[in-house]
């Protein structure tokens, strides 16, 4: 048995030496030490022995086991040291290397323009209301002073969905609705953004479907000058506040009197260029003191109440903005145009 014993130290020294992995020489273990293990055989064994023989091999495989727990414990540390050197050599990364840019979405430029208008108005008190693209010829037309044979209605060539049903011109209806809603409370105060369509209107800057907003102002004792005050901040708070405004007489139907509102020209600060034509000013809306049949059409008396009103078109905002030279590039949803933006 001290015969077999050497051997089997022999053996199981080159073993452990020999495994190239932890895996292999957690095979070895059990081969030796493991429940069914030689090395456990033999000290199982020992009870069977004459009692004098027992210390001698009984010392002789308990040192032996000790030796070689003792000697996988250090291969087991070599070999892992080993396999995490490999795994760093084989994982390794380049930290210089350039990295692989995410493409991310962003807001559509209408969008922007939208979302910037809104929190401009909310800002300043106006609250932000819904309305119909699908309108009456009566909110779209006739309630906002343009009765059938107005020569407005040719600047505005409408798409009729049946006898009477429009898809809305303008944003204006909203007018109408909201009044209705609201009348008698004072004040009315709001802003309404939306899409809105005309036939033919179909060039560089001008497509059958673009955007506009809405806003009114109802109140007793509310004049032209609070028109130009709340413009003029508008016109600061969007294109900077270097941002002047000036008021031009017009015609709308449903103002008394209107205007057409320019602002400094935000390209080249007034100094004159392609933009604004050598002007050093930009039309942005058209606007007035709303039509005493307009405020009565909205349930409100024109003797009591008085009340201001603008348009204003957005996507000419947003190509301005973006130096987008085509409107209909806003609406193609090209990528390779949007990710310019
Ligand atoms: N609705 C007009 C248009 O489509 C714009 C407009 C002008 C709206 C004057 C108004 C206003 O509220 O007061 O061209």
């Amino acid at each position: 048995m001290q015969d077999e014993l050497r051997a089997m130290a022999t053996a199981a020294r080159h073993d452990i030496a020999a495994a190239v992995s932890v895996d292999e020489l957690r095979d070895t273990e059990v081969r030796y030490l493991g429940r069914k293990g030689q090395l456990t055989g033999i000290l199982r064994s020992l009870s069977s022995l004459p009692s004098e023989l027992r210390p001698v091999l009984g010392g002789a495989a308990n040192a032996l086991r000790a030796e070689l727990e003792a000697a996988i414990a250090d291969r087991q540390a070599d070999l892992a040291a080993a396999d995490r050197t490999r795994a760093l050599l084989v994982d390794r990364v380049d930290v210089t290397l350039p990295g692989t840019g995410y493409a991310v979405g962003r807001p559509h430029p209408l969008m922007r323009v939208w979302d910037e208008l809104e929190s401009i108005f909310l800002g300043m008190g106006f609250d932000v209301v819904e309305g119909n693209e699908v309108e009456t010829d009566f909110f779209n037309f006739e309630a906002l002073n343009v009765p059938k044979d107005h020569p407005a209605r040719d600047m505005q060539d409408s798409f009729y969905l049946a006898e009477d049903i429009v898809l809305r011109t303008q944003t204006s209806p909203v007018q109408i609705r909201m009044m209705r809603q609201m009348a008698p409370k004072l004040p009315v105060r709001l802003v309404h953004l939306g899409r809105v369509y005309r036939r033919g209107d179909d060039d560089m800057t001008h497509s059958p479907m673009f955007h506009q907003m809405e806003g009114l102002l109802v109140d007793k004792g509310i004049g032209l000058n609070h028109l130009k005050g709340v413009l003029l901040e508008f016109a600061r708070r969007f294109y900077g506040p270097g941002t002047n405004v000036r008021m031009r007489p017009s015609y709308f139907p449903f103002t008394e009197p209107s205007a057409e509102v320019d602002v400094t020209c935000a390209w080249c600060h007034g100094k004159g260029c392609r933009v604004c034509k050598g002007t050093g000013w930009v039309e942005i809306l058209g606007s007035g003191m709303v039509h005493p049949n307009v405020l009565r059409h909205g349930g409100y008396d024109p003797d009591v109440v008085t009340g201001f009103a603008f348009g204003m078109g957005l996507d000419r905002q947003a190509q301005l903005r973006f130096a987008i030279d085509h409107v209909r590039l806003m609406y193609a949803n090209d990528y390779r145009m949007l990710r310019q933006l």
